[in-house]
């Protein structure tokens, strides 16, 4: 079987979650976690939270092509869905965060986003820095998707997906060669390509190996047809838009991935590729009522 057949871990029986082994989940962990995620005393000014910009109504993410932080302050990137992230091998659009521990610290910090020195989050909430890291990132490994109509076909229900649907799979693992990079049961393969979106250096900041400029992290297609704009510059504001993008071979330039090809769909098949991202979409869960095990 390829990876790409595999079927998505059911909800609540997870088998493999980064991370789940140093800091299990408990009740507790994943309450406050919950709590804190929620709690706009996180920002400088009390004006947000993790989900103002990372929004339970719209999968986890907002609708603007770059975060808004405090003050309205531009941020350079999307906010991305966070959903099915605790399958994440690292964190952000560059990666540069290597565990969820590490990463949900980061934007209480960071000047464009809640501007809030962690030491004072800290003093605020009553809960330790360590505290904070374990229990933000215990709630966010809780965040997922599943059980979409793709999942149901995956899982041996042949009807679940309708012919058109059944037609845009076979072009995404096959002359579309989208399963050349979204592959999986998260349909990510958590690595870096350049798609020529947007002019920012991506991986090369972390990396400092010139092949990485303009490489940003594969990011999960699970319900992301529910959450435009897309890309992490938030540039295509549409399926279809992402659908023309990929047609068209991506955005020319020096460093762009071999597997990124013309592929001159026709307007039936293009029709089916988006109906078939559009069957990724499944029933959201969080925090601990139903959490992975
Ligand atoms: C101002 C909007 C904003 C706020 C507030 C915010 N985030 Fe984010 N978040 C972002 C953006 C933008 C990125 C991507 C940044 C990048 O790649 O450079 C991100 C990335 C992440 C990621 C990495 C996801 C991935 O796929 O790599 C996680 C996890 C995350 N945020 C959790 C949190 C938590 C927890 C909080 C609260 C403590 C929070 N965020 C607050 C905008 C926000
Ligand atoms: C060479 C690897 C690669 C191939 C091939 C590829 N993708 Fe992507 N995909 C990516 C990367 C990397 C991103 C993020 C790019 C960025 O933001 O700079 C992405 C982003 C996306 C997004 C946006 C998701 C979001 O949350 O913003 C969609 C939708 C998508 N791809 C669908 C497809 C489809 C459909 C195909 C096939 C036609 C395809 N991809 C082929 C690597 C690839």
């Amino acid at each position: 079987m390829t990876l790409a057949a595999q079927p998505a871990p059911p909800l609540g029986l997870d088998a493999f979650m980064p991370g789940l082994h140093l800091h299990p989940l408990t009740r507790e962990k994943v309450t406050l976690g919950r709590k804190l995620f929620f709690d706009q005393r996180l920002s400088r000014d009390n004006s947000i939270a993790c989900s103002t910009c990372h929004d339970p109504a719209f999968q986890f993410t907002d609708r603007h092509p770059t975060a808004r932080g405090i003050e309205g302050r531009t941020g350079d990137r999307r906010t991305p869905s966070l959903l099915n992230r605790g399958y994440g091998l690292s964190f952000f659009w560059d990666g540069r965060a290597a565990t969820l521990e590490q990463q949900v610290l980061m934007p209480i910090d960071n000047p464009k986003e809640m501007d809030l020195d962690v030491n004072e989050a800290a003093r605020r909430t009553g809960v330790s820095r360590e505290q904070l890291a374990e229990a933000l990132a215990a709630y966010v490994r809780t965040i997922r998707s599943g059980g979409s109509p793709y999942d149901k076909y995956i899982a041996g229900d042949a009807n679940a997906l309708n012919p058109a649907e059944r037609r845009g799979l076979a072009l995404f693992r096959g002359r579309a060669g989208c399963s050349a990079c979204h592959i999986g049961p998260n349909l990510t393969d958590e690595r870096f390509h350049n798609t020529g979106i947007g002019s920012a250096e991506g991986r090369f900041a972390v990396t400092g190996r010139e092949s990485d400029r303009g490489a940003f992290k594969t990011p999960t297609l699970r319900n992301a047809a529910l959450h435009p704009p897309f890309m992490h510059d938030g540039s295509l504001a549409t399926v279809e838009a992402v659908i023309d993008f990929y047609d068209k071979g991506g955005n020319s330039n020096p460093r762009l991935d071999p597997e990124m090809l013309p592929l001159r769909l026709t307007a039936t098949e293009k029709t089916d590729l988006a109906l078939f991202l559009r069957s990724l979409s499944g029933t959201v869960e969080e925090g601990w009522e139903t959490p992975p095990r």
